[in-house]
Formats: C-alpha cells, sequence, structure tokens
C-alpha cells in the first residue's frame, strides 16, 4: 500500500519553487476542520488561503458538484452553451448590481487579473496600469507585473510589463498626495487596479475617503477603475463585495478564491457596454466557467446567502477577543479586522513564523501575509461557529501571550 506521507512522497515528485507553511498529511476535511492520515483534527484558520469560505466540503456545494459531474463535465463554453455557466452569470451580476452584469469566466484569481489586465488596455487603447505598492494580483507575467508583494516574487523574470507604475498603498487616507501624483501620471495610463484591502501584502483596508477619492481621480481622467476582490469578496469582508462597504463602485472587477469554495474558478466582470468592445475572440480559454466549477459557484451563492448576516457579529466577537488579549502586548504592533479578514501585525518575520508553529502544535493552521512577512492572518471559512472561532483565537492569543 502506499503510504500516507504525503510531505515525503511529495518532495521527491513535486517541483520545490511551491511553498509549504506546513507538512500536514490531510485526507479529508469537514466544516472548519481539515483531517490528517493519522486522524488528527486540524482547525483551519486559512480556510486554503481565504477559498474554502462555506467550509470544507459543504453538504450543497458537494451535492451540487456531484449532480453536475454525472450530467456533465465539460463541453467548453467556447463551443455550446450550457446551464451552470448561464445561471452563475446570471446570479453574479444580481449580486453585484450597478450594471456590473458581464461575465468572463476563468479557472484562477491570477488568470482573472490577466483578463482585467488585457480588457482594459483593449478599451483603452492605452498600455498603463498604476497599481498600489504591496499589491498581489498573482503570478502570471501580466498580473505579476502589478505584484509587489514581496520582491521574491518579481526576481529573474523581467522584463515585465512596461508602463506600470505603483503608488504607497492608503494606510491612512493619503487623498491629497494621491491627487498630486495623478497630476504627474502620463497619458499612457488607461486603469488604475486596486486591491480594497490589502491582502497578501498585510491584511491592511483602505479608507474609504481614499477609494472615494481615487473613484473621482479615475472619472476625471477617463481611467478605468479595477477592483481585485479575489480575497475580498464573496462575504469575507461582511458584505458580498467590499466596495459595497465603501459605496465605491468600480468599472472592472475580479473575482475567485471565495467565488467556488474551492473549484477553480475566477471571473472578470464589467459593465456590458464596456465589454461589448472588447472584441470576439479577443480572449477566450478552454476551461471558461467549467460545468462543475459553475455548478459549485452557484451553490456557494445559496450557502453565502445563508451565513452573510452572521459575518459582522463573528467579525466583532474575534476583534474583542483580540484587542482585549493583546492590546498591550509590546511585540503585537497593529491588529486589523474587516469581517473575517483578520490581520495581528508583530514585530518581525521569526516571531510570526515561530507563532504559526507553535498554534500547529496546537492544531489550529493560520498562515502569515505582509510585505515583511510578520502579520498572521486568520481567514477561516465564514461558516465557522462562534465556539469554533473562540477557540482558535483563544488558542493563537494564549501562544502570543507565551512570546513577550
Ligand atoms: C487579491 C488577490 N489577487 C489575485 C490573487 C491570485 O489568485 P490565484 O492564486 O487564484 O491565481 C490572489 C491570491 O492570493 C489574491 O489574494
Amino acid at each position: 500500500m502506499m503510504s500516507s506521507d504525503f510531505a515525503s512522497r511529495g518532495d521527491r515528485v513535486l517541483s520545490p519553487v511551491l511553498g509549504h507553511y506546513t507538512r500536514l498529511n490531510i485526507v479529508s476535511g469537514k466544516g472548519s476542520y481539515l483531517y490528517t492520515s493519522d486522524g488528527a483534527a486540524y482547525l483551519d484558520f486559512s480556510a486554503g488561503i481565504a477559498v474554502a469560505s462555506t467550509g470544507h466540503c459543504h453538504p450543497k456545494v458537494v451535492e451540487a458538484i456531484q449532480a453536475q459531474c454525472a450530467q456533465l463535465i465539460h463541453a467548453c463554453a467556447g463551443v455550446v452553451y450550457y446551464g451552470t455557466n448561464v445561471t452563475l452569470a446570471e446570479r453574479l451580476g444580481h449580486i453585484l448590481g450597478n450594471n456590473l452584469n458581464s461575465v468572463f469566466f476563468t479557472q484562477s484569481g491570477t488568470e482573472a487579473i490577466e483578463a482585467c489586465i488585457k480588457l482594459a488596455k483593449y478599451v483603452t487603447k492605452k498600455p498603463g496600469i498604476l497599481a498600489f505598492e504591496g499589491g498581489f494580483h498573482g503570478r502570471s507575467l501580466g498580473a505579476l507585473s502589478l505584484t509587489t508583494s514581496k520582491l521574491k516574487y518579481r526576481d529573474g523574470y523581467a522584463p515585465l510589463l512596461e508602463h506600470t507604475y505603483f503608488f504607497p498603498y492608503p494606510h491612512t487616507d493619503t487623498s491629497e498626495e494621491l491627487a498630486r501624483y495623478f497630476d504627474t501620471l502620463p497619458d499612457t495610463i488607461g486603469a488604475v487596479i486596486i486591491e480594497p484591502v490589502l491582502g497578501e501584502g498585510g491584511y491592511v483596508p483602505a479608507p474609504t475617503p481614499f477609494l472615494k477619492h481615487l473613484r473621482e481621480l479615475c472619472d476625471a481622467r477617463g481611467l478605468l477603475l479595477i477592483f481585485d476582490e479575489i480575497q475580498t469578496g464573496f462575504g469575507r469582508t461582511g458584505s458580498w463585495f467590499d466596495f459595497q462597504n465603501h459605496n465605491v463602485v468600480p468599472d472592472i472587477i475580479a473575482l475567485a478564491k471565495g467565488i467556488a469554495s474551492g473549484m477553480p474558478l475566477g471571473a472578470c466582470i464589467s459593465r456590458p457596454d464596456l465589454m461589448a468592445k472588447w472584441s470576439t475572440g479577443a480572449h477566450g480559454g478552454t476551461y471558461s466557467g467549467n460545468p462543475v466549477s459553475c455548478a459549485a459557484g452557484v451553490a456557494t451563492i445559496d450557502v453565502i446567502a445563508e451565513v452573510l448576516p452572521t459575518i459582522s457579529e463573528k467579525s466583532k466577537q474575534a476583534e474583542t477577543q483580540l484587542r482585549q488579549a493583546l492590546s498591550d502586548h509590546p511585540l503585537v504592533c497593529d491588529i486589523r479586522v474587516k469581517g473575517l479578514m483578520i490581520g495581528i501585525e508583530l514585530r518581525d518575520a521569526a516571531l510570526t513564523k515561530q507563532i504559526m508553529a507553535v498554534c500547529l502544535e496546537k492544531h489550529v493552521i493560520v498562515v502569515s501575509c505582509g510585505i515583511h512577512d510578520n502579520v498572521i492572518r486568520i481567514m477561516p471559512p465564514l461558516t465557522i461557529s462562534p465556539e469554533e472561532l473562540n477557540h482558535g483565537i483563544s488558542c493563537l492569543t494564549e501562544v502570543i501571550n507565551a512570546h513577550r
């Protein structure tokens, strides 16, 4: 029989280019927990990097996937039309509102960003894009050109896309500096891309006045505003999408991660008038809107709709618990909470790594982020129960408090 030490077997056959936070050998997942080959349960505060928002193997999602598999696995949306693809696009358009109802599906977040870049370049006929320092938009050469969260992601890949510009991510409202910066931008700029909460770069929510100002500046200059809601979308920040929290509507939005509970799916979504300018055939993809991924997406919407009203309460619970336990901690620099996207900034990367390792010993999976890798990030399934959340945060704060 093959060994279930997947980590050791993986070391021999998987490219080391893909890093691993843990060496857990996982055979199954249910709700907020992952289970190892020797039967141990781990509370998953990573949700597969903000993907398993409905929890692991939610019965409604599993049922939808199983039923779709028995009916149609692939036919290519470029060859025929099929129901799950159209239904999901309709449902997404409905929850996005604001005329954001023309959908191009992809398999991943990176490809959703790639589609956004191509759409923006194509319709504006301008190559330039403004992004924000510390942003993460993906690893294909186009998306990577806008990614600066870690230098190692870019090292060795030059030349990347030309005509990219970067403004410091707004940790505070830097609208005035932004306005002055806009005056210096060349005419070759056609679009601006921003994560409304900086994700990989450190879990930093952008201030509403800044985003409003950014919208106004884009309007004044005729620039397209792209929101990368790959991590913030689908309930993660307490609303369906974070742009709704700010009442700032982008021209183009990128979605992925939580959209289909772990089936590979992303989307580049815009208004029909913009999409109509993207000539048929100018972009495409064999698996665009795969039937099974889309079925998972439709079921995911149903589950998220049920848990959405609970997010702000769970967010408050986590925030209160964290602030009570850690606010006077000398090595905790900041606690940032937006829905169930929670960052605890620590003194340095070594401490962060140490905390993650001890949490793992206590069977709680936490991962990190931040340009200096010094932020513990908590992004549990949105379906997590208040008791599970309490248990995980208590473990984490105990571990942090043991390091003073
Ligand atoms: C904000 C953001 N954009 C883009 C991506 C890339 O998505 P993917 O890993 O699905 O290609 C990620 C992934 O972490 C992300 O968080």
